[in-house]
């Protein structure tokens, strides 16, 4: 496994150096131009590169700005990208710890960003190993999207917070803090609001309180997107309809747990009402308690 350095983005050229890594993970039609990077990171965002050792072009960056949300300031990362050779290296886990220091060092306690909740991948990166949650689901958010990560589908996302003061969080990127496995929830009993049936998404079912509550993603989408489109659209409507249901209800996706057998699915519980929470709905709280 190579040693990684990341380099903080400060000039022009750096900046840069981030388009090539855009148009491969995206494609051309949907970059970020860097002079609107640069003026972000004169203004209180970030953008870094990392570097593996023996390897002089970047091998992933992150970016991301200051925004507002609940009259707090917050910052919204709005990419990550690792390039393919450096994927399951601890990179891309490097590159969200700098983003977080950049972060805690401005006084910024909340990280948020959307995902396409039908990413296994992604999920399992950002709750599994970041240790976010999300309660917020956007229909078609960014419109119909040319790139060939997300071309031919609405672009549903969810909205990931990720709460980098929290105690939870530390643990979770120390691995200290191991996720529950799928095959653990199920043998306790937990039931399914979504699950796989017969090469699709099953029925929708009701959240009907309970405690806790599975809702399964299918474990390659890319791949069932490029060999079943049709199969891909059910389960983005599936999905959207499991997720819409259990957040009107009270719910937030806490973990995103896997089985020995590939299978992935979030794990949901109810929020904490807001009167229940102690001092009140501030930064730090959410379904993960209080800080
Ligand atoms: C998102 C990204 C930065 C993550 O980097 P990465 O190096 O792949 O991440 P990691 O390997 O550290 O973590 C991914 C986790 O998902 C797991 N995983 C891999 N494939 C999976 C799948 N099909 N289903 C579920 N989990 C999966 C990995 O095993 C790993 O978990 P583990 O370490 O607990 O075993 C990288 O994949 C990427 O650049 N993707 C393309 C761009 C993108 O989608 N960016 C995010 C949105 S802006």
């Amino acid at each position: 496994m190579p040693g990684f350095r990341v380099a903080v983005a400060k000039d022009i050229a750096a900046c840069a150096l981030t388009v090539p890594m855009q148009e491969e993970t995206w494609s051309g039609d949907v970059i970020v131009p860097p002079q609107l990077m640069l003026a972000v990171v004169h203004n209180g965002g970030f953008v870094a590169l990392g570097y593996a050792e023996g390897d002089d072009r970047p091998a992933g960056f992150v970016f991301g700005f200051l925004g507002i949300h609940d009259y707090h300031f917050r910052h919204h990362s709005h990419m990550l990208a690792v390039r393919p050779e450096y994927r399951g290296t601890g990179l891309a886990q490097t590159l969200k710890e700098a983003q977080r220091d950049h972060c805690l060092d401005q006084g910024i306690e909340i990280v948020g960003w959307t995902m396409d909740p039908l990413e296994a991948r992604n999920a399992r990166f950002n709750f599994g190993k970041l240790g976010t949650f999300t309660r917020t689901y956007f229909r078609d958010f960014y419109g119909a999207m040319p790139d060939k990560l997300n071309q031919g589908l609405p672009s549903d996302r969810v909205y990931i917070e990720w709460p980098i003061g929290h105690d939870r969080t530390y643990k979770r990127l120390r691995g200290e803090d191991a996720p529950p496995t799928l095959d653990q929830a199920e043998s306790e009993g937990i039931g399914y609001l979504l699950r796989a049936a017969s090469g699709g998404p099953g029925r929708v079912g009701e959240p009907a309180g309970a405690s806790h509550l599975l809702l399964e993603v299918p474990s390659a989408f890319q791949d069932l997107k490029a060999r079943d489109p049709k199969a891909a659209l059910a389960w983005r409507l599936a999905a959207r309809d499991a997720f819409e249901r259990a957040f009107a209800d009270g719910y937030a996706a806490v973990e995103f747990v896997r089985g020995t057998n590939g299978r992935g699915a979030y794990l949901l519980v109810p929020q904490p009402r807001r009167d229940q929470r102690e001092g009140g709905a501030g930064q730090g709280q959410g379904p993960l308690g209080t800080k």
